[in-house]
């Protein structure tokens, strides 16, 4: 375990807080404690019992096929629709008049709100003009957009015709949309003029250009781009190409029959950071995935028909598949989808929205509570959270004091915290509490929820004692699970599987602790993974973004300790003999490069200039060493280092006052 892992284990055995569920929760709870036990005792039965949730075109003859370990199918020989499942058999069900979604811009006062019924006919059409574009089932469709319904309908509506979608996070590069364009080879891409954040129009549809013409350079031709007009903006038209939806979807038929595909086709990819420097397209398909989504949303979130859900993240992550499209809308909620930013036009907007819509059941990140703690309890006191019920983190560790001022301040005391944890390769949340039935610990995850199998264990892969730590591990298949890496079986092999191959363990990259009473605490990633505002992030990818700069000799990036966003990007970078000390402005220079080549999120909080790198005798880089630099501590222990006077270089560099920005 790292140091940093040491120091919250040590910080994690002095918190005792605990809160009993509450008891109205309790009695009329979704799931009861005998969901544990029922499904320990069969647990390929209890997940056939939770994919009843779902209209099958064609019953699964076989719950799980694992003969063929990491590759699972679940629900062998089903057929289904996720898009059907998602809308229309809620409108066949006489639901048609429920509101499915309350849209709300950033610019006050833009709203629209949209029922099932409504929802169907929107994502006929789009399902529609997509099959007129050429779209047919199995060509990858890449959705680069803000938070707007026609996001989510083209999900849908992708979904509906078999065509996978990569969505990438609008806040992504054109060189990052680039890369994902041409790995999953899209024939189009969804986009629009741009969204609103932050009080002003920004614009997407330019780094749509950019990164098709880059794709066309790694020898990739997008072959359309269907373009919402959301603010208006001024945008380059290419007629051969561009076609925009007010044109081809508004016109389209609202009817469009769903077809119905086998269980594990692919549903979509999604790109995460891993430990190399490429992204890895993580694929789910639809049964097994849907179910999961599906089931945990209506267990954790305890949900019941009149819940206003909102979850706050952006459907360019995990998240927002999973817990803004396919599990909600499965399970036919009513919920908020909000496009901007938390405190446009101003601070309260979040809890203004709560307020005004009645939100009873909240979803969001550790980091986002810690800025409205700086902020202070005024903004939320001065509005009415009384209809909230169950609050939800997501994204990363959330700290006890972030846990219990979310509980107190926001959930009046009333409503439970459920810390989920899970990951893009997860599908679906695979740790929380129950809200009816556990207690909840600030800080802890508590245990698997039924269905899901986690353990902690040793190096050797032997579960530890409670009161320990060790890696997080799932040690039985689930329907949600990634089914491989887009294109690459051999790195989905190596990266999950190989740590603990003889036992068939996924290995998920993050260190837990078992306390005292055997209840989870996880604590963060122990490969080269960061987590920016929950925000995954390869320290190799954005090595080589440095290192792709022309001044750069060579680069070294840790997370650092950050109040606000949990960890901070702090690069390390030793320059070119060439480039002299690189000029007044050389650390401005190289955090916009980041920025271009990757994207905002990745622009590092500081860049030192240092003459060498801590180096191991086999080469490999010491990120311990420079973590210690990075928040300020006593450096460790050197003894390893080829050359153990390079961190007195380092420190006497970073003094002479050279590097920090
Ligand atoms: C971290 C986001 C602690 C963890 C759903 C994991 C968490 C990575 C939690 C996945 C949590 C997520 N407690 N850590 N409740 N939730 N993480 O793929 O390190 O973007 O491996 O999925 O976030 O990030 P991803």
């Amino acid at each position: 375990m790292s140091e940093k892992n040491d120091e919250t284990l040590a910080n994690l055995l002095k918190e005792d807080r605990r809160f009993e569920p509450p008891a109205d929760l309790t009695e009329h709870a979704n799931l009861t404690a005998d969901a544990y036990d029922a499904a320990a005792k069969d647990r390929e039965g209890f997940w056939a019992e939770q994919a009843q949730r779902l209209t099958w075109a064609e019953p699964f003859t076989q719950v799980l096929d694992w003969t063929d370990p990491p590759f699972a199918k679940w629900y062998v020989g089903g057929r289904l629709n996720a898009a059907y499942n998602c809308v229309d058999r809620h409108v066949e069900a006489g639901r048609g008049d429920k509101v499915a979604i309350h849209f709300v811009g950033e610019p006050v006062g833009d709203t629209r709100s949209i029922t099932y019924a409504e929802l169907q006919d929107l994502v006929s059409q789009a399902a529609n003009a997509l099959t007129d574009m050429g779209v047919a089932a199995g060509d990858r469709v890449a959705i680069y957009m803000p938070m707007i319904p026609q996001a989510v309908v083209t999900m849908l509506a992708c979904a509906r015709i078999g065509a996978p979608h990569t969505v990438v996070f609008g806040g992504f590069s054109s060189d990052a949309l680039a890369s994902r364009l041409e790995d999953c080879q899209a024939k189009v891409v969804v986009t629009s003029d741009g969204g609103y954040r932050r009080g002003s129009a920004s614009s997407l549809k330019p780094a749509v250009d950019e990164a098709r013409e880059k794709a066309a350079g790694l020898g990739h031709t997008v072959e359309k781009v269907l373009v919402v007009r959301r603010t208006g903006q001024d945008v380059a038209w290419d007629d051969s190409v561009d076609v925009w939806w007010h044109d081809a979807v508004e016109g389209a038929s609202t009817s469009h029959t769903p077809e119905a595909f086998d269980a594990e086709h692919p549903l979509y990819v999604m790109y995460t950071s891993g430990t190399t420097g490429k992204p890895k397209g993580i694929l789910h398909t639809t049964g097994g995935y849907l179910v999961g989504a599906s089931y945990t949303h209506w267990a954790v979130f305890d949900l019941k028909d009149d819940d206003v859900y909102w979850c706050t993240a952006d459907i360019g992550w995990v998240t927002g598949h999973s817990y803004i499209v396919y599990g909600p809308l499965a399970n036919g909620v009513t919920q908020v989808l909000y496009e901007g930013t938390p405190d446009s036009p101003e601070r309260g907007r979040w809890w203004d929205i709560i307020e005004q819509y009645g939100v009873t059941l909240f979803y969001t990140a550790p980091t986002a509570i810690r800025s409205f703690m700086k902020q202070g309890r005024e903004i939320p006191d001065a509005r009415d959270l009384s209809s909230l019920r169950i609050l939800g983190s997501v994204g990363e560790p959330i700290n006890p004091e972030a846990y219990v001022w979310y509980r107190h301040v926001i959930g009046g005391d009333r409503t439970p915290v459920v810390d989920t944890w899970w990951q893009t390769e997860t599908g679906a949340i695979m740790i929380s509490p129950l809200p009816g039935v556990t207690a909840g610990k600030p800080g802890s995850a508590m245990n698997p929820i039924p269905g899901v199998s986690a353990e902690v264990v040793d190096e050797e892969g032997n579960a530890v004692p409670n009161g320990s730590g060790g890696y997080l591990v799932l040690t039985e298949p689930w329907p949600s699970m990634l089914r491989t890496i887009w294109g690459d079986d051999q790195r989905f092999k190596e990266t999950y599987w190989s740590r603990f191959e003889k036992l068939g363990f996924y290995f998920a990259g993050d260190g837990a602790k078992k306390d005292a009473d055997g209840d989870l605490w996880v604590l963060g990633r122990v490969d080269d993974v960061m987590n920016v505002s929950g925000h995954r992030l390869s320290t190799t990818e954005i090595e080589s973004a440095l290192v792709s700069h022309p001044k750069v000799a060579e680069a070294a990036v840790v997370g650092a300790k950050d109040e606000d966003t949990g960890q901070a990007v702090c690069a390390f970078v030793i320059l070119r003999d060439e480039a002299g000390d690189g000029g007044d402005d050389i650390v401005a220079e190289l955090r916009k490069h980041v920025r271009k080549e990757i994207g905002p999120i990745a622009t590092p909080r500081q860049v030192m200039i240092v003459p060498e790198l801590p180096k191991t005798r086999s080469g490999k880089i010491m990120r311990r060493l420079l973590r210690d630099v990075a928040e300020n501590r006593e450096v460790g222990d050197v003894t390893t280092l080829a050359d153990s006077s390079v961190m007195d270089l380092i420190s006497s560099g970073l003094t002479s006052g050279k590097g920090e920005d």
